[in-house]
């Protein structure tokens, strides 16, 4: 007993992230014949917010000081739930079970065929109509030495959205005092089937105050998975060398998006060995002094620089329009599950599906 609480002392007196860290809960909206949404905000010892949303996973925003102290959101999002409720392109998503395009909708697994829902065209994108984005998860929030968090998880049944398998799904996001925001993802199956998760961001280092044109980019890759008029792999991967896709020495994204018919919308091949995470990207926004870096453990990244985004306010009143954001989507390459050769997005019953993601903020 008394080793119990002047454990606990010694704790709180002693343990900066502790003291500071907390998670606080409110009713985010309510989903139309079902439970609340609730939205979870933790916040860090300089200053740093996080907010998450158990309705998707959606991160809704994360407040970060500029090279002044002044907070401002580097995420795109909505203030209340009725914005993620309409029609929108997975803004602050999770993403799954598929994150990317998987062609004509279906995949050949152990002799098998599946048909998955083709809720893009003729192809599945996305985890198909009602993926995990649109699924409400049970949430626990926890606060431990290394930071403070919510942990979400989700049931995916037998065939869902076509896909096989009783799924067990768990995803983490902890915010801690250096600023870094993590995602440590989970799963289990009890049949084989295709898993491929991410988180579909919308970052904007400015505040959504105008284009990401003047945002600098590195992206630590050489090559690239070549993809049809349909945005659909066709198996090769090719060089970004001498091309506009190659951010291998920081630069402006504005500088070549226009020489790429739409913008960028490309998976970049990554390095990673699948169990520390490395770096992938790192972004700079000169003029408010904003940094992300983004480490994964996945051995791809997808840089899409919202050319697909139209037609919806955002917060503040924000017309949420072409290139006013990017997403770097840490995830395996689209369509793996027809592509022999590709990185395998298999996972099979005993074996546990791991991704650690960090996106870890900084000023100039
Ligand atoms: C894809 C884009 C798509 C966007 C929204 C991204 O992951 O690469 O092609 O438009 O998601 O669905």
């Amino acid at each position: 007993m008394y080793n119990y609480f002047s454990k606990l002392l010694f704790l709180s007196l002693y343990s900066p992230t502790i003291k500071s860290m907390k998670v606080i809960r409110e009713i985010f909206g309510n989903l139309p014949g079902k439970a609340d949404a609730s939205l979870y905000t933790i916040t860090n010892s300089n200053d740093v917010t996080l907010k998450v949303s158990d309705y998707g996973g959606i991160i809704q925003s994360i407040l970060v000081p500029d090279k002044n102290g002044k907070p401002g959101d580097v995420v795109l999002g909505f203030d209340n739930l009725e914005g993620y409720l309409q029609d929108q392109p997975y803004i602050g998503t999770l993403v799954g079970r598929y994150a990317g395009r998987i062609a004509k909708g279906s995949f050949v697994l152990d002799g098998t065929e599946y048909n998955l829902a083709r809720n893009h065209g003729q192809n599945h994108i996305h985890g198909g109509i009602v993926g995990f984005d649109k699924v409400l998860w049970q949430a626990s929030e926890f606060a431990n030495k290394k930071g403070a968090g919510v942990t979400l998880k989700y049931i995916s049944h037998d065939m869902e959205e076509g896909y096989p398998g009783f799924l067990r799904v768990s995803v983490s996001y902890t915010l801690d005092d250096e600023n870094q925001v993590c995602l440590d993802y989970q799963a289990s199956t009890d049949k084989a089937t295709h898993l491929n998760l991410t988180n579909h961001a919308y970052f904007n280092l400015n505040g959504a105050a105008a284009e990401i044109y003047d945002h600098e980019l590195m992206i630590a890759s050489s090559a690239y998975v070549v993809t049809d008029h349909d945005l659909i792999p066709t198996g090769e991967i090719g060089s970004v060398e001498g091309s506009p896709l190659d951010f291998r020495v920081p630069k402006l994204i504005g500088k070549d998006i226009h020489e790429v018919e739409g913008g960028f919308d490309h998976c970049y091949v990554l390095e990673g060995d699948g169990k520390e995470p490395l770096l992938a990207a790192r972004v700079v926004h000169q003029e408010s002094g904003r940094v992300m870096e983004t480490y994964t453990t996945e051995p791809g990244v997808q840089f899409y620089s919202s050319n697909f985004l139209a037609g919806i306010t955002g917060r503040g009143g924000i017309p949420y329009r072409k290139h006013l954001a990017l997403c770097l989507e840490t995830q395996h390459y689209p369509n793996s599950p027809n592509i022999p050769g590709f990185p395998l997005t298999i996972l099979r019953p005993g074996k546990t599906y791991n991704q650690r993601t960090i996106y870890k903020f900084t000023t100039l």
